[in-house]
């Protein structure tokens, strides 16, 4: 029988081997070069977000939305509507169980202030397929700075899961070239809603 009280049997207190010691000393070395890069990329990697964070009512934010949408809309798509707003304003995006209103019809070239919030549970931003990601937060307005740099139609997925409906939330940007028009269709192309 063995217990805590005794000495455990066996060789495993011999002092550690050289090799040993050398790869502990490169692995916590490792460590620390981690650890440093944590802050390095918060000031380097230019990932952070582009713009200024402000609380907002739900409530405010879909009736900001709803403004947006009357002054520049466009058409509609599967009952979506297509809004165009005029280049360098700004523009907003509503996540909601389980959508993304409207579909913007953007500049490429362009700076807006893209605003984007939740009116119900936190979603998450994918730009498709490019490798934008953004959390979307009820009660918070994200100014995103944006400049779209490519023409074409891009897809928004919600990357958080937000319930029984969280695969369907699918919304659209479409963003045209100097000249007004759309790419042909892109490898995104297809029929999904909107
Ligand atoms: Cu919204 Cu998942």
């Amino acid at each position: 029988m063995h217990s805590g009280m005794q000495s455990p049997r066996g060789v495993w207190w011999k002092p550690a081997h050289r090799s040993e010691k050398v790869w502990f000393s490169i692995a916590f070395a490792w460590c620390l070069v981690l650890f440093a890069m944590m802050p390095f990329w918060h000031w380097k990697g230019g990932q952070n977000p582009s713009g200024i964070r402000s609380r907002v009512d739900p409530a405010d934010f879909r009736a900001r939305v709803s403004e947006f949408i009357a002054a520049y809309k466009v058409g509609e798509e599967n009952g979506y509507p297509i809004v165009e707003p005029p280049p360098g304003s700004d523009i907003y995006m509503m996540g909601q169980m389980w959508s993304w209103t409207p579909i913007l019809k953007l500049k490429k070239g362009v700076e807006y202030t893209l605003h984007i919030s939740s009116v119900d549970v936190n979603h998450g931003f994918t730009l498709y397929p490019i490798n934008v990601n953004f959390q979307v937060v009820p009660g918070y307005d994200y100014g995103l700075r944006v400049t779209p740099t490519e023409a074409g139609e891009f897809r928004i997925i919600c990357n958080e899961f937000c319930g029984i409906g969280h695969h369907l939330m699918l919304g659209k940007v479409i963003v045209t070239d100097q000249n007004g028009e759309i790419p042909g269709e892109t490898a995104v192309s297809g029929k999904a809603t909107p």
